[in-house]
């Protein structure tokens, strides 16, 4: 089976309490371990910004699933593709809340302005998101 990566970024539909959040991703853990998918997910100010990762039908029905869930709305998908090695072979789904503090360091700024991400999908891929993604997902594989 040909493995897949897709990566998307959406807002929160509201605020989930950390009981919830523990909840969901116990949830989503299990339901990814079952499947093979790995990745991550971070929570950057109100923004979801996902990465998974595993066998392609199993990614492209899970990717459909997300796009239905309410918990978030205004999905947009930032990259798909295939994959001949996984980023994640130990992560069922690693979470991460990244604070402003984090994301200056990161990116220079306090403010990403995600919203901009919307406006512009032409430039999505050198989008300062992304660049707190790829960051993580170094220190993660490293
Ligand atoms: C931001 C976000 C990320 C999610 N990530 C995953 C995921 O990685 N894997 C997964 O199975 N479900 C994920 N879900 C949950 C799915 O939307 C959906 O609730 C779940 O797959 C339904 O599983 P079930 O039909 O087996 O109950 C996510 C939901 C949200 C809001």
């Amino acid at each position: 089976m040909p493995l897949k990566f897709v990566s998307y970024i959406s807002s929160q539909s509201r605020v989930m309490t950390k009981q919830s959040i523990e909840d969901f991703l116990f949830q989503v853990r299990d339901k990814n371990k079952h499947l093979a998918i790995t990745g991550i997910l971070l929570l950057i100010q109100g923004k979801f910004v996902q990465y998974i990762e595993g066998p392609a039908e199993e990614i492209d029905k899970v990717y459909e699933s997300i796009s239905k869930d309410k918990r978030h709305t205004e999905m947009i998908m930032l990259d798909s593709g295939s994959l001949t090695e996984r980023q994640f072979k130990d992560w069922s789904m690693a979470y991460k809340e990244v604070d402003d503090k984090q994301i200056k360091e990161i990116v220079g700024k306090e403010d990403l302005h995600l919203e901009d991400v919307f406006l512009n999908d032409k430039d999505i891929k050198n989008h300062p998101v992304l660049t707190v993604l790829y960051d993580f997902v170094k220190t993660l594989s490293s």
